[in-house]
């Protein structure tokens, strides 16, 4: 079998669901508006039928999705450059996951940390769907025969199941038709950890809202959050290896480092034996720098709620261009029957 080379595409999704966070914006969407500016074909996705493997209020999701395209936008995708959708509007990714629910094995999903993380003790309870969750992300991507995949750390192990079912979907039907998608985990902050404690990732889960930067917190309540972050009493070292053994001092350099577009060791150099005192001041004037107009920019967007809802509408357009045709091939390789002109 030769090895087919698959044109450069970028996919990847984010959750409508609660508050977009500083995690959010430097492990994901800052890196997103990169991607499209070198010029690679890419597809961003709320993915509202990831949201709703756990209970979602109607109204809050409708809400939270129309926010996220605000989001998208004002972090800096073009909707003209990149395609923004709304997942549950491009059927493909649902039908192409019932595909992958019968390739992929019970096996491989039991061992996800984010289902055991998410089921806890109370599997039997759990949704159906969040068990299947990993095989519909496999979806989203491979339904655009997507080649490189922008996320966290925390995504790491959902992208080495994508690639677990393209190889077995391409090799139990003798084909070389789904790529083995790359994930791109870059950069100074692709696990930003909560501010309260430097053990656990911001989430938007965390019941704590001191615990996150949220996109749409104002200038007073971020350099508030700042302030009062958990750290140690040590002044900031004048090396990064000596970080290693101070979870909250490192989180707040990388913060500051993936912020300023800076390598860690040049936010070390310039600032090597600060004060908390000193060096938090200055990381809340660089986020409230950064993060402001983004938050301005989305709630300007909010207000024109029928312009979100047409570009997801075009975005779907374009997308369903993609996703219609690799759909019918993979049925045709699955041996479904297709519908005949009557
Ligand atoms: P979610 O909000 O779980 O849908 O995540 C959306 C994107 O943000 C994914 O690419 C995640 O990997 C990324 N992400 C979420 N939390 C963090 C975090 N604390 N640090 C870095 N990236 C994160
Ligand atoms: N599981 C991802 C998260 O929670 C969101 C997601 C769904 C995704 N489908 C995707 C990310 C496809 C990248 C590619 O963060």
């Amino acid at each position: 079998m030769t090895e087919t080379t698959f044109t450069p595409r970028v996919f990847s999704g984010i959750q409508p669901s609660g508050n977009l966070h500083l995690g959010n914006y430097l492990g994901a969407l800052k890196r997103f508006a990169a991607a499209q500016n070198e010029g690679i074909e890419s597809i961003y996705c709320m993915v509202d039928l990831h949201a709703i493997t756990v209970w979602q209020d109607p109204a809050d999701l409708r809400r939270a999705t129309r926010e996220l395209c605000a989001g998208f936008i004002a972090s800096g995708l073009d909707p003209e450059k990149s395609i923004l959708i709304n997942q549950s509007q491009v059927p493909e990714h649902a039908q192409l996951a019932w595909i992958f629910n019968c390739v992929a094995r019970m096996g491989w999903m039991q061992r996800m940390t984010q289902w055991k993380d998410k089921a806890g003790k109370n599997a039997q309870n759990a949704s159906l769907g969040l068990f299947a969750y990993p095989s519909l992300m496999a979806a989203d991507i491979l339904i655009y025969h997507a080649t490189h995949v922008p996320v966290g750390e925390d995504q790491k192990q959902h992208l080495e199941l994508t690639r677990d079912i393209a190889a077995k979907f391409n090799h139990d039907y003798g084909v070389d038709f789904f790529p083995l998608t790359e994930p791109v985990i870059e950069g100074a902050a692709t696990r930003v950890m909560s501010l309260r404690d430097g053990s656990k990732k911001m989430s938007k889960s965390d019941p704590s809202d001191a615990s996150r930067i949220n996109m749409t917190d104002d200038a007073d309540t971020i350099a508030k959050k700042i302030r009062k972050a958990k750290t140690d009493p040590e002044p900031l070292p004048d090396n990064t290896d000596e970080l290693d053994e101070r979870p909250e001092a490192r989180n707040l350099v990388n913060i500051y480092a993936a912020l300023a577009d800076m390598p860690v060791e040049q936010v070390i150099a310039d600032h090597a034996g600060q004060n908390f005192a000193t060096f938090k001041p200055s990381l809340a004037d660089l986020a409230v720098a950064k993060l402001a107009p983004i938050a301005e920019e989305m709630s300007r967007l909010m207000g024109e709620q029928d312009e979100i809802d047409r570009i997801l509408t075009r975005g779907a357009e374009r997308a369903r261009a993609i996703t219609a045709p690799i759909l019918r091939q993979t049925y045709d390789i699955v041996g479904l029957v297709p519908p005949v002109e009557l």
